[in-house]
């Protein structure tokens, strides 16, 4: 395939085609859902959570000692803000990556940190240890720190001048629609959207 720069100049103004809405909505799906998502997804449900990290440190002192309000309160805070740490590592790791594997294939090579955090975080409950949890949401935070600098990179990069603008916000776009999912899916009665969904169509 030639390179879409070299193309450019035969072309008055080139539009979207197959393609290029194809690697738009790999892209910003992507990167910018599992940023979103993870921002929100930690909201609902996190009375439940400190709840666990409760029973979990209580049988750890075999019964003898309650946990604090204070002690739970804390590992909860870490457990949520260690993810903006990770955004942290992965945003100054955006350069390095864009350099070293590309624009699409840093993203590509990324997914191994979202993996690493997805299974931590899927396990931590049966393993009972929040250490995974913390540690989850430390990887996971790496990964979106990444997408944030790689996707809307490669998003600007591959589409043409004239749709530059529009296409660099779906990022954004993406993002916030992920925070409402996460939101709609944490909610305890979440049955009731799919219901009243269905009431429309
Ligand atoms: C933690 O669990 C213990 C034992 O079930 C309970 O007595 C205590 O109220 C709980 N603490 C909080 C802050 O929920």
């Amino acid at each position: 395939m030639p390179c879409p720069e070299s193309r450019e100049p035969e072309r008055k103004a080139p539009g979207l085609n197959a393609r290029l809405v194809f690697a738009i909505c790999a892209a910003a799906i992507g990167s910018g859902f599992q940023h979103g998502y993870n921002i929100g997804v930690v909201n609902a449900p996190g009375k439940l959570i400190q709840q666990w990290i409760n029973v979990t440190d209580y049988a750890r002192s075999d019964y003898a000692e309650v946990p604090t309000e204070a002690s739970i309160t804390w590992i909860w805070s870490v457990a949520v803000s260690v993810y903006c740490i990770g955004g942290m590592i992965g945003g100054s790791l955006t350069g390095f990556f864009a350099e070293k594997f590309g624009r699409k294939g840093g993203l590509i090579v990324n997914n191994i940190f979202a993996m690493i955090g997805a299974i931590l975080e899927g396990f931590a409950y049966s393993a009972r240890s929040y250490e995974m949890l913390i540690a989850g949401r430390i990887f996971i935070g790496i990964n979106c720190g990444l997408n944030a600098g790689l996707a809307p990179m490669y998003l600007s990069e591959i589409s043409p001048v004239n749709l530059r603008g529009a296409v660099g916000t779906v990022y954004q776009l993406v993002l916030t629609i992920s925070i409402l999912i996460s939101q709609i899916l944490g909610m305890e009665n979440w049955e009731w959207v799919l219901k009243y969904f269905g009431h429309i169509f």
